[in-house]
């Protein structure tokens, strides 16, 4: 059932081509430049024109909810605010009729998110549900919304349910965009190709996992651990090091890159790896001069960059090179390093990763 792997995680890391192949496939015809999600044209008028989307989820699934939240701004010029479901259940959020809440959820039944839709329900707003389980609890109780289609996950890291849901996200924001008229032709047509390209371009990471293994055992014993990234990488950086604490329990946390210099630079020293995700984007130069910081406190730097950036790989104890793609896609792919990272180290640890202590699959109690 493992389909030859180790591991349902691997086989699920793995699996990424198919999945977001999966998940575009009947969706997106980048030739004939459309975008065809039924459940999505329904509301796509009062979703142009909203005044705010508000983002619920959890875990992983905020982290996709964080990428949404730039590239919704970017495409669709919406604010979108995104929220833990945890505490937007119970602070007394304000609710107005014209928001429209997205929740995202793998498997349909997280109890947080469940209830914070059901109370956003009540008050009016228009309930969309990016969802990957089919007939799931928040499925039925959305008004709409787009399934992910990647099939069952078993391993407890969310891995394809998370480049699932950026696929589409991205496809809601991009057909928003184009609609609404804050996406102009050009562009979107660019984007639609950059999208299509993706599954073959994960193909092309996945390549990678000798040399990330590599890279896992040369760390595997660190204490501590900093991920960084700005923009769309930022919760790509945020997700990597939920990953790592979930898998092979190494205490980690991720960071939009500039915050460093406000608290966690303290923690620089040589024995403090530093995972850069620091592909070519607008961000770029940002990026590689917050790298220069780490490396002048002699943290080490594992960066995920493209190939040929002569720039970063300079400054990086490690790398780890990814196709070039657009930043408004990237995320898919500098995702992927990030999973692949946290399991090798679980695996060198001689954890179960499939089944990681004190986690259950679906938080179904608050
Ligand atoms: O099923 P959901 O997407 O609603 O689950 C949300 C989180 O519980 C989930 O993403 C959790 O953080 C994963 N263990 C992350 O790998």
């Amino acid at each position: 059932e493992k389909g030859g792997y180790d591991h349902f995680m691997l086989k699920e890391i793995f699996e990424q081509p198919q999945t977001i192949y999966d998940c575009l496939r009947g969706r997106l015809d980048a030739q004939a430049g459309t975008i065809t999600m039924s459940g999505i044209q329904k509301y796509a008028e009062q979703i142009s024109n909203a005044n705010r989307i508000i983002i619920v989820a959890c875990g992983t699934s905020w982290h996709a909810g964080l990428v949404a939240e730039y590239i919704f701004e970017e495409l669709c010029r919406i604010n979108v605010e995104v929220e833990y479901a945890s505490e937007f259940r119970y602070r007394n959020p304000v609710i107005n009729k014209g928001d429209v809440i997205i929740a995202i959820s793998q498997s349909g039944e997280t109890a947080d998110t469940l209830v914070a839709i059901e109370n956003a329900k009540a008050k009016g707003a228009l309930i969309l549900g990016v969802v990957n389980v089919v007939g799931s609890s928040i499925a039925r109780i959305s008004d709409a919304g787009a399934y992910t289609h990647a099939g069952p996950e078993i391993g407890v890291a969310s891995t394809k349910a998370f480049t699932a849901q950026l696929a589409v996200l991205t496809m809601i924001a991009l057909k928003i965009g184009y609609e609404k008229g804050t996406l102009d032709h050009d562009r979107y047509m660019q984007l639609l190709q950059e999208l299509d390209a993706i599954p073959d371009k994960v193909t092309e990471v996945l390549r990678s996992k000798d040399n990330i293994q590599a890279i896992a055992e040369k760390y595997k014993d660190a204490k501590d651990a900093l991920y960084l990234g700005r923009g769309y990488n930022f919760p790509v950086a945020l997700e990597g090091a939920l990953k790592l604490k979930e898998i092979s329990y190494i205490h980690a946390e991720g960071y939009p890159a500039a915050e460093m210099k406000h608290g966690p630079i303290a923690l620089v020293d040589e024995d403090l790896p530093v995972v850069f995700v620091a592909t070519k984007d607008s961000y770029h130069e940002k990026v590689v001069s917050n790298m220069q910081e780490i490396k002048a406190r002699k943290g080490k730097i594992i960066a995920v960059i493209n190939e040929g950036d002569e720039q970063s790989s300079a400054l990086a104890q490690d790398i780890i090179t990814i196709p070039q793609a657009d930043e408004i896609v990237a995320p898919m792919l500098s995702a992927i390093p990030m999973q692949l990272l946290a399991y090798y180290i679980g695996i060198a640890k001689g954890y179960d990763v499939d089944k990681p202590r004190n986690l259950a699959k679906s938080v179904t109690v608050e």
